[in-house]
């Protein structure tokens, strides 16, 4: 894939993603959930709260991808009930959705950034950084991961790698701890869930811990 090539698949992306997400009503569906099979907010919290139990100290949390922040603003109220202190940062290529997670955040509205993932430079490494790999062509997502340890995650911190699946997404060939063994990155931890009422409904974490300097 070329530059020109990548920049229209970004763009694409950008467009048909803040298109979906502008038009919900609710929080999640700000954020990507119950836009084609409804959801509750009890079923967000089954498929987001295993990001927030790979959590187990307190420290920096970048979500890259955070959309209107809802995400942030649950791991704040998951990780407290442990008693944990997290500094929140957020990260997304849409400007629109970005301000709607300083408006969700205003007491962190500086720690949310615009920027593409794939060539944003980030101030600071952090201690917990999230991701999916669907922000990236499924051909740069090892480099992707990679440049993810060097450049966003702290030595001794933890890249949370999601996968979220559902009806409409195609199943996967391996399980992405399995895919990011296999590249060579060693996965420390695995949170998952499952909602009862539609086996579909799965997220899985997969934690990498850093050792890159
Ligand atoms: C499914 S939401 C994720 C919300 C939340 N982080 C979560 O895990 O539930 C995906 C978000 O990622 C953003 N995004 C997609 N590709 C990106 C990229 N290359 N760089 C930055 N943000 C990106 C989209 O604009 C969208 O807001």
């Amino acid at each position: 894939m070329d530059e020109a090539e990548l920049n229209r698949w970004f763009d694409n992306n950008r467009i048909v993603l803040e298109t979906a997400y502008l038009a919900g009503s609710q929080p999640w569906q700000q954020s990507g959930v119950g836009l084609r099979t409804p959801r509750t907010a009890q079923d967000w919290e089954v498929l987001r709260r295993p990001i927030a139990d790979c959590i187990s100290s307190s420290g920096t949390f970048l979500d890259i991808g955070c959309a209107n922040g809802y995400l942030l603003e649950c791991v704040l109220r998951w990780t407290q009930e442990r008693n944990l202190q997290i500094t929140p940062y957020g990260l997304d290529f849409s400007e629109k959705l970005a301000t709607l997670a300083r408006q969700r955040l205003p007491q962190y509205a500086g720690q949310i950034f615009v920027g593409n993932a794939w060539n944003w430079s980030p101030p600071q490494r952090f201690d917990y950084v999230n991701t999916t790999l669907d922000y990236i062509p499924a051909s740069l997502h090892q480099a992707f991961v990679q440049r993810l340890l060097e450049a966003y995650v702290l030595p001794g911190g933890y890249l949370l790698v999601a996968e979220y699946l559902g009806k409409h997404t195609a199943s996967p060939e391996l399980k992405i701890n399995e895919q990011l063994r296999q590249w060579g990155f060693s996965v420390a931890m695995v949170k998952a869930s499952q909602l009862a009422h539609d086996p579909m409904g799965q997220t899985r974490i997969a934690a990498i811990k850093n050792k890159w300097p």
